[in-house]
């Protein structure tokens, strides 16, 4: 898997540390609130599993699968709901996890959808974040880190279904995406 990568972006101890930063300032925020996090599956996994650690506080953990990727390295543009029911939510603080965020269309759209549920407030963390100029596009409440435009795998993220399991973020070679 490791010979697949050229270049990796950033490695774990980075995240690691990152994460801890992050950890505080959601702990800060949320102390004392009724909390639900809702991470978007399947690239919030490893990050939801590393962040929430760092984060003793009372909350429930939902997840909720959306999809506007579709596998391969540019967004559809639609976002999918792909569950039956939604988080109970109502008169909840929600936290939504996310791997990254791109057009910023997956997040906006879950947060409407979590707000119409009657959440009390929603924020939004992501572990990454695209460098793209964003006028029109939401940005989130907690950002781990800002890229490049680039297409990245690797903690979380995919490409075609792999390198999820990867402990950093890296940029596939070029020979792999063909
Ligand atoms: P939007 O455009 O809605 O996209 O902000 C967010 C979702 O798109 C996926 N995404 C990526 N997945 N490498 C990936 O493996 C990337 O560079 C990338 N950029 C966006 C991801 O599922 C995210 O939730």
């Amino acid at each position: 898997m490791h010979q697949d990568i050229e270049k990796v972006l950033i490695d774990e101890e980075v995240i690691k540390k990152r994460l801890d930063v992050l950890a505080e300032k959601v702990m800060a925020d949320f102390e004392g609130e009724s909390m639900v996090v809702v991470a978007l599956l399947k690239g919030a996994v490893l990050f939801m599993a590393d962040l929430l650690r760092r984060v003793p506080l009372s909350m429930e953990i939902e997840c909720l699968n959306v999809a506007s990727y579709h596998g391969g390295t540019e967004s559809s543009g639609v976002v999918s709901f792909l569950d039956h029911t939604l988080p109970d939510v109502a008169g909840r603080h929600v936290l939504i996890l996310d791997d990254i965020l791109d057009t910023g269309r997956t997040l906006d759209a879950v947060m409407e959808k979590l707000k119409q549920q009657g959440a009390a407030e929603v924020k939004t963390c992501v572990l990454l974040a695209k460098d793209i100029p964003r006028e029109e596009v939401m940005a989130a409440d907690y950002t781990g880190f800002v890229i490049g435009d680039e297409f990245v795998v690797g903690y979380g993220l995919d490409y075609r279904g792999r390198y999820r399991n990867l402990p950093y973020v890296g940029i596939l070679k070029q020979s792999v995406i063909g």
